[in-house]
């Protein structure tokens, strides 16, 4: 069996080389050999077949290049995550529109304009005030680590926020106070928790994440919370996801989902290498499909 790990090709930063290192050991410790390829070695026509090596098995899309995924799919190749999982992950709007029912902050998405317009008038934040109040976090839906999330205390703060960052999509939230500069950080593989972290910010920052000087503690979820990152990773459609959980007043809240989420500081804080888990899976998932296909051929 040999498989294609796919990454972006133009985010080059030891991080994220940590990581392909990673999930390439982990494979290669179960003798299935991953190669690495960047999206942007992968370019072809639509209906044309594209440029893979050897053609794999399966694919490891470690990207959000959901228009390569798709067209990954469409040469009937298995891919983790699958480009719907992705996409929807990648939006933090259609995340929240997707987990529908499920608990999580009050949230706004912000109504849509156009990047070369922006929005000529701003009268609708005062029905977010109205229905969130101040404190108001206001996020991009397309960013992560934590740098484009911000927090408006009074109407002055989010008038700035907004007029800065309104030529991209955004979504406003209520400051779920309890969790104030703490959250944690559940990673869930193949329906199950494999690995916890209580993710703390020592700066007085709202945000927890790690890359913003966030402490991190293993946690043992409790069921509440192990339920909640399962049953949101499934409803997505996640082979495997990092899903960020805010304390809530009444019990937990999802903050977010991730596709691709970073699991270095995980190993560092856990020693749990969530590399080995991911593998795992995909294997057990390429021999439940070969096992399947053989029996259908079998049966013709
Ligand atoms: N509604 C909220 N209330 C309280 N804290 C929040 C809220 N939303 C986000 N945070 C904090 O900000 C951090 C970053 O937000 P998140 O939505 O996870 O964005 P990113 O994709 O950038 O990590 C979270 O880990 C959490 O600590
Ligand atoms: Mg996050």
């Amino acid at each position: 069996m040999n498989g294609a790990l796919i990454v972006n090709g133009f985010l080059n930063t030891d991080k994220f080389r940590d990581i392909y290192s990673r999930l390439e050991n982990a494979f290669s410790k179960r003798e299935v050999s991953l190669s690495l390829y960047a999206n942007s070695e992968l370019i072809a026509p639509m209906g044309e077949k594209l440029p893979f090596r050897d053609t794999p098995d399966f694919v490891l899309f470690w990207d959000k290049d959901v228009s390569l995924a798709k067209q990954i799919e469409n040469e009937n190749i298995p891919t983790f995550n699958s480009s719907s999982a992705i996409e929807l992950c990648d939006d933090k709007a259609k995340t929240t529109l997707a987990l529908h029912g499920f608990p999580m902050p009050k949230t706004i998405i912000a109504p849509k304009t156009f990047p070369n317009i922006g929005y000529c008038d701003l009268d609708f934040l005062d029905d977010v005030v109205s229905s969130l109040g101040f404190p108001i976090v206001v996020k991009e839906c397309f960013g992560s680590f934590g740098t484009g999330v911000f927090l408006a205390n009074d109407m002055d703060e989010l008038l700035k926020i907004v007029r800065e960052h309104e030529r991209e999509p955004l979504l406003f939230q209520e400051l779920i106070g309890e969790s104030f500069g703490r959250d944690i950080r559940v990673n869930v593989v193949g329906g199950k928790v494999c690995a916890a972290m209580l993710r703390e910010s020592k700066n007085g920052d709202f945000r927890s994440n790690i890359t913003l000087g966030g402490d991190m503690k293993v946690y043992i979820p409790t069921k509440k919370e192990a339920d909640l990152a399962i049953s949101a990773c499934e409803k997505l459609g996640l082979a495997f996801g990092g899903v960020d959980i805010l304390f809530g007043k009444n019990g937990p809240l999802i903050c977010e989902v991730n596709s691709n989420a970073h699991f270095k500081s995980t190993y560092d804080c856990t020693g749990i290498n969530l590399a080995d888990f991911i593998a795992e899976h995909i294997i057990k998932q390429m021999l439940c499909i070969c096992h399947y296909s053989l029996h259908c051929h079998s049966e013709a």
